[in-house]
C-alpha cells in the first residue's frame, strides 16, 4: 500500500449563517491559503494497529487506544463501514492543521473531509466527492448536533456555493475574484451554543425572528446576483447589512463588532462576522489596494490574526 496524502481547506460563510439551519439559503467559499488547511499523510508501517499523530492537539496514540466517540475514531469507523473493511492494516497517520479551532473557519468539517479522503485513498478506494461529503456530514452530526451541512459541502467541493439545506448544491462562478481579509478575535465561539441560543430566542419570539430570518434570506439571494454580476459595492453593503441583522439575532460580540467597525472605517466595502459568531472570525471585503490599510486597522482593533485571501472567479483546476 503506497503512502498517500490528502488535504482540505478552511471555509468562510459570506452570507446566511444561522438562517441556513432553518432552510434559508447561504453562500460560502473555500479559503485556499496554506495558512488554513488540514493535511493528512498515511504511510504503511510493519505491524500493529494504526498509529495516529496530531501534533496541534497533542495526540500521539494508536487507534485501539482512542475513545470510540473520538472524532478520529469515528472517521475510521465510518470509512471502514463504507468500504466494507473488517480490519485496518498497519500504518501511520499524521494529521496537521493550521485552521484555528472554534473560530468559524470549519476546522472540524475540514478534519472530517481530509480524514475520509485520506483513509479511503490509503485503502486504495478513493471515495467520490459526493461520498466524502456525505460521510463528513455524518461525522459533523455526531459531534455538532444538527449542522446544516454547509461546512462539509463547501470544504469537500472547494468551490463557492449557494447552499440550501436538503437541496442539490449550486456552484457559483463569480464575475470577478473577491478579496477578503479574515480577522480573528482569538475568542473561541461554540457554534453549537450559538445555534441553540438562536433557537431559544426564535421560539420565544417567532414573528420577530421570522422577520430577521426572511430579511437575511432576501439579502443572500440579492448577494448571489451581485457576486455573479461583479457588483462589489452592492456585495459589501449587503455584507454589512447581514452583520447588522446577526447583531439583532444576538450572535455577535463586542470584539466582533469592533473589528467590523474598524474594517469599515479603514475603507472596506463591507464587513460581517462569519460562522457561528460569539467570537471567532469576521470577514471584510476589500479593494486589493486597501488590503494593507484594512489589515492594519483590524490588528489595531484587536485581531489576533489577519489572513488575506482571494476567492477566484473561476473554479480551481484540480
Ligand atoms: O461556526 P461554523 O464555522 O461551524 O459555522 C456554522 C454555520 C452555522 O450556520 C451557524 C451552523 C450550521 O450548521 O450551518
Amino acid at each position: 500500500m503506497p503512502a498517500i496524502s490528502a488535504s482540505a481547506p478552511a471555509k468562510i460563510i459570506l452570507f446566511g449563517e444561522h438562517t441556513v439551519v432553518y432552510g434559508h439559503p447561504a453562500i460560502a467559499a473555500p479559503v485556499h491559503e496554506v495558512e488554513a488547511r488540514v493535511t493528512i499523510t498515511a504511510q504503511p508501517t510493519r505491524s500493529g494497529p494504526p498509529e495516529i499523530e496530531a501534533p496541534q492537539i497533542g495526540l500521539k496514540t494508536t487507534l485501539d487506544r482512542l475513545q470510540a466517540d473520538h472524532p478520529i475514531a469515528c472517521a475510521f469507523q465510518l470509512v471502514a463501514e463504507a468500504l466494507g473493511l473488517d480490519h485496518w492494516p498497519a500504518f501511520h497517520l499524521r494529521l496537521t492543521s493550521s485552521i484555528p479551532v472554534a473560530s468559524g473557519m470549519g476546522s472540524s468539517a475540514a478534519t472530517a473531509v481530509a480524514l475520509v479522503r485520506a483513509l479511503s485513498a490509503f485503502m486504495g478506494h478513493p471515495l467520490s466527492d459526493s461520498e466524502v461529503c456525505a460521510l463528513a456530514y455524518r461525522l459533523e452530526q455526531r459531534h455538532h448536533g444538527t449542522p446544516s451541512g454547509i461546512d462539509n459541502t463547501v470544504i469537500t467541493f472547494a468551490r463557492p456555493i449557494f447552499f440550501v439545506r436538503h437541496q442539490p448544491v449550486e456552484f457559483l462562478t463569480f464575475a470577478k475574484p473577491i478579496h477578503l481579509l479574515i480577522g480573528d478575535t482569538g475568542i473561541k465561539g461554540l457554534t453549537r451554543e450559538a445555534v441553540a441560543g438562536v433557537r431559544q430566542r426564535w421560539e420565544q419570539d417567532p414573528i420577530g425572528y421570522g422577520n430577521l430570518f426572511q430579511a437575511i434570506a432576501d439579502l443572500t439571494r440579492r448577494a448571489k446576483e451581485a457576486l455573479m454580476q461583479g457588483e462589489m459595492e452592492v456585495v459589501g453593503t449587503l455584507m454589512t447589512e447581514n452583520h447588522r441583522l446577526l447583531v439583532e439575532m444576538g450572535v455577535s460580540s463586542p470584539e466582533l463588532n469592533r473589528l467590523v467597525e474598524a474594517a469599515l472605517g479603514a475603507g472596506a466595502l463591507g464587513a460581517k462576522l462569519s460562522g457561528g459568531g460569539q467570537g471567532g472570525i469576521m470577514i471584510a471585503l476589500v479593494h486589493p489596494q486597501n488590503v494593507h490599510q484594512v489589515g492594519q486597522a483590524l490588528r489595531e482593533a484587536g485581531a489576533v490574526n489577519v489572513l488575506s485571501t482571494e476567492v477566484p472567479a473561476l473554479p480551481p483546476s484540480r
